[in-house]
């Protein structure tokens, strides 16, 4: 398993381009699964889940062709021989759980694998199963599958989500562009990455209105067509790199990066002395002064603070000046990085969904293990300005999820460097 040595090496000055968003291509690419016609996305983010999504489409059946080195991914899903999502793929990705809906809505039956859970919660699909069945599917679970099926084809409905869920709305708003009628989102997630589905769905033939909103409105269609769509910007990654020169010093310019994608975290930044600007090409990003103030954080659905974004911020305030208390909304157990900064020296308070830190002068370098996606990268922010050797364990887990992160930060003057062990 490969890892990542880091060592605190001053202020970062440059630009790190920000790539697709994963969490946009992961519900993008099983849409391709609702036509006949070839889907195309660019801009798509060369990551490990990205290729573990093209495995399952490419088991049910469907054409997936990676070109211009990973950056562009056509689609077709004229084949489709199959429509079981094998447990031994669902497993390594939860997102997997994305073609039930799709696969429903065109072929009236699916079984897929239920995925689990993972390190940060149980993370349950009970909402994805209540949205289906609002449309008419019927669902048994047996063997950890869901077996769903529906004749003559899905009705629209009225789905009312208790909470907001992004991967639940997702597969409600793709089922529902071929479902008979009229289908009705309530409590809907208003995040970017559905936004962008909605308008690449809108480019297929779908009808829809109000995404971005709480309340999205699907009128169903016979069939959709094909479709070229860019995969919007990723914000959790521009939103990791903005916080390298906050923690770091210097001044870092994230091409790509919209303002409009991150508000609520830059509202953030300002109240900790971090000035974000935008230019031409995306957002700079410098410390007002030589010390971040401490901030409070609490994670909510877009557009509040991302929990994506909580492990990142939590290693900026490990060495802000004052005390930041933040609270996880979202997830039951996403505090997993606080032991691993502790371990650098980090003074953080954890009870619940509560983590109280106080700010220390300087971390100091030790090894450390990541543990999910963005934990993992906080464990390397925090590595930056620590003094001395930070190594990071069990990098799969950042692969996932970011690109070729040692070379975007050594590219800004970080002293990083990735040993691949067998
Ligand atoms: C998406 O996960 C993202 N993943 C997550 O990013 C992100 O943290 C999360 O949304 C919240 O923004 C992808 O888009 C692939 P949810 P998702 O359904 O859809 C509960 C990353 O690091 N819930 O909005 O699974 C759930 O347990 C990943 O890139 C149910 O109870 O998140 C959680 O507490 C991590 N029943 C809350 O809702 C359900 O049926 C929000 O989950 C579904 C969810």
């Amino acid at each position: 398993m490969d890892k990542i040595i880091v060592t605190g090496n001053g202020p970062l000055n440059g630009a790190i381009p920000i790539a697709g968003a994963k969490n946009a291509c992961l519900t993008l690419m099983p849409a391709t699964l609702l036509s006949e016609d070839p889907l195309t996305l660019t801009n798509a983010p060369r990551l490990a889940d990205i290729k573990t999504m093209t495995t399952l489409l490419q088991s049910l059946g469907a054409e997936v062709s990676s070109l211009q080195e990973g950056k562009v991914l056509a689609m077709s899903s004229h084949g489709i021989d199959s429509q079981k999502a094998d447990y031994d793929i669902v497993r390594k990705m939860r997102a997997s759980i994305l073609v039930l809906g799709p696969l429903l809505a065109r072929f009236g039956h699916a079984e897929v694998s239920l995925p689990g859970g993972c390190s940060i919660g149980a993370r349950p699909v009970d909402l994805h199963l209540m949205a289906l069945e609002a449309m008419g599917a019927e669902l048994e679970l047996k063997d950890g599958y869901v077996h769903a099926k529906v004749s003559g084809g899905l009705k629209g409905g009225v789905v009312d989500f208790p909470i907001v869920s992004v991967g639940a709305t997702e597969n409600a708003l793709m089922a529902a562009t071929l479902a008979k009628g009229t289908t009705v989102l309530k409590n809907a997630a208003r995040e970017p990455e559905i936004v962008d589905l909605a308008q690449c769905l809108r480019k297929m033939g779908a009808q829809i209105e109000g995404e971005g909103t709480s309340q999205i409105t699907i009128q169903g269609v016979d069939r959709l067509g094909g479709a070229t769509h860019p995969v919007v910007t990723d914000r959790i990654e521009l939103g990791t790199y903005m916080l390298a020169p906050a923690i770091c010093g210097g001044e870092v310019e994230c091409l790509g990066g919209r303002m409009d994608l991150v508000a609520s975290f830059v509202e953030k930044l300002d109240q900790a002395g971090v000035d974000v600007t935008e230019t031409a090409n995306g957002l700079k990003v410098k410390r007002r002064g030589d010390r971040v103030q401490a901030v409070d954080v609490t994670t909510e659905p877009f557009p509040g603070f991302p929990t994506d974004l909580q492990a990142q911020m939590m290693a900026m305030l490990c060495t802000a000046q004052g005390t930041s208390v933040l609270e996880e909304k979202i997830f039951e157990n996403r505090f997993m990085h606080a032991p691993e900064l502790i371990r650098m020296g980090a003074k953080i308070d954890v009870h619940g969904g509560t983590a109280t830190v106080t700010g220390v002068d300087r971390m100091k370098g030790a090894p450390v293990m990541a543990t999910d996606l963005r934990a993992s990268v906080s464990l390397i922010l925090a590595g930056l300005a620590a003094e001395g050797e930070t190594v990071v364990n069990r990098v799969y887990h950042l692969d996932r999820g970011y690109e070729r992160v040692e070379d975007k930060l050594m590219a800004c003057g970080a002293k990083i460097e990735r040993v691949r062990e067998e």
